[in-house]
């Protein structure tokens, strides 16, 4: 049998810990990867995987294969291409490593009747179904880390500084890193607030302390505005628009309101460079032998999730039928340690 794997998407510490823990998990499969995700696959641009290939790959980050946000149902004749090309190369079943656009591409091709299997992959944590994906531990760490070493140049000269962190649709990262670092305010796309809010609290802590650290996910948009801060002009594939500028924009309206002085931080790309923490290596691994022993059981059409401790597999379509947000009481923890 010969198996193909892509990965899409945005990339993310971990996802060559799936490719290793899939070819070494092999019994007599063929592995092969496509390269530049659903790219490759228009392009029928593949390379053949063994266990020289994949030899320490855990430790690295990124993907070996390569990515990009190519979607094959937005590119005329782009499914047909897809199915060509796989039928070309032989392949019996493909395993798509991606979150929401890359894992909802691989439904429409197992719903067409192809025999796929999905593993959920993002650092921003909002796959349903799943507790974690890979990459968002060691995305936390490293927002952890920044907004720590933030803490005492705000302390020093008494500013408030706004840090932006990734986060598109869900404020995760932004709340555990706020939360592990002490940040005095959390600001997620999830629970929206006024600026006069803000400055609410900002005014009380600055009084009080003099100085503050402002954790902001990139898709949170306060109440007053019409849409989030981003480059409208710049949309890709899957029809988002590149986001960016929330803590310049609060920073820069903060302190024209209050007389505060303010800085603003992107952590941006940072949070998703780099090794991944053993947590995500291990989850990873155990991601991709799951999915390896899907394919040899026959069971298409599955993501491969973590429930508990466990790792178990759902039907592919729940995984990608909701979006996993921060529930209300977990936001409402955090706010116990604003200001
Ligand atoms: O993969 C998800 C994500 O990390 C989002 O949080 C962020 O908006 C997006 O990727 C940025 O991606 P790009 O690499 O295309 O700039």
């Amino acid at each position: 049998m010969r198996v193909a794997v892509l990965t899409g998407g945005g990339d993310c510490p971990g996802l060559n810990a799936v490719i290793r823990g899939i070819v070494k998990a092999r019994k007599d499969e063929e592995v092969v990867g496509i390269m530049r995700g659903w790219k490759g696959a228009v392009e029928g641009t593949y390379v053949r995987l063994s266990d020289e290939n994949v030899e320490g790959i855990h430790l690295l980050g990124g993907t070996i294969l390569g990515t990009s946000r190519v979607n094959p149902f937005s590119i005329e004749g782009g499914p047909e291409k897809v199915e060509a090309n796989l039928k070309k190369e032989g392949i019996d079943a493909l395993i798509a490593i991606g979150g929401d656009d890359t894992l909802t591409v691989a439904s429409k091709f197992s719903s067409r009747g192809f025999k796929v299997i999905g593993v959920p992959k993002t650092i921003d944590n909002d796959v349903a179904n799943t507790d974690y994906t890979f990459g968002f531990h060691t995305a936390v760490n490293v927002g952890a880390d920044a907004i720590d070493r933030l803490q005492s140049t705000a302390k020093s000269h008494e500013r408030i500084i706004f840090v932006e962190l990734m986060g598109r649709n869900a404020g995760w990262i932004t709340l555990e890193a706020g939360l592990a670092a002490g940040a005095h305010l959390i600001l997620i796309p999830e629970f929206p607030r006024t600026i006069e809010e803000i400055i609410e609290v900002l005014d009380k802590r600055m009084k009080a302390k003099r100085y503050a650290v402002v954790a902001v996910a990139e898709g949170f948009k306060p109440t007053e505005l019409e849409q989030v801060v981003g480059d409208k002009t710049s949309v890709d594939a899957f029809g988002h628009i590149k986001l960016g500028g929330i803590a310049h924009y609060l920073a820069e309206i903060i302190e024209q309101k209050t007389g505060y002085e303010t800085r603003s931080v992107v952590l941006g790309h940072l949070l998703r460079g780099g090794t991944p923490t053993a947590f995500d290596r291990i989850l990873g691994t155990r991601y991709g032998v799951e999915a390896m022993r899907l394919v040899q059981q026959g069971d298409f059409g599955r993501m491969v999730a973590l429930r508990g401790n466990d790792i178990i597999s759902i039907p592919l379509q729940y995984g990608v039928a909701t979006k996993k947000v921060v529930p209300y009481e977990y936001y409402k923890l955090a706010e116990m340690f604003f200001g």
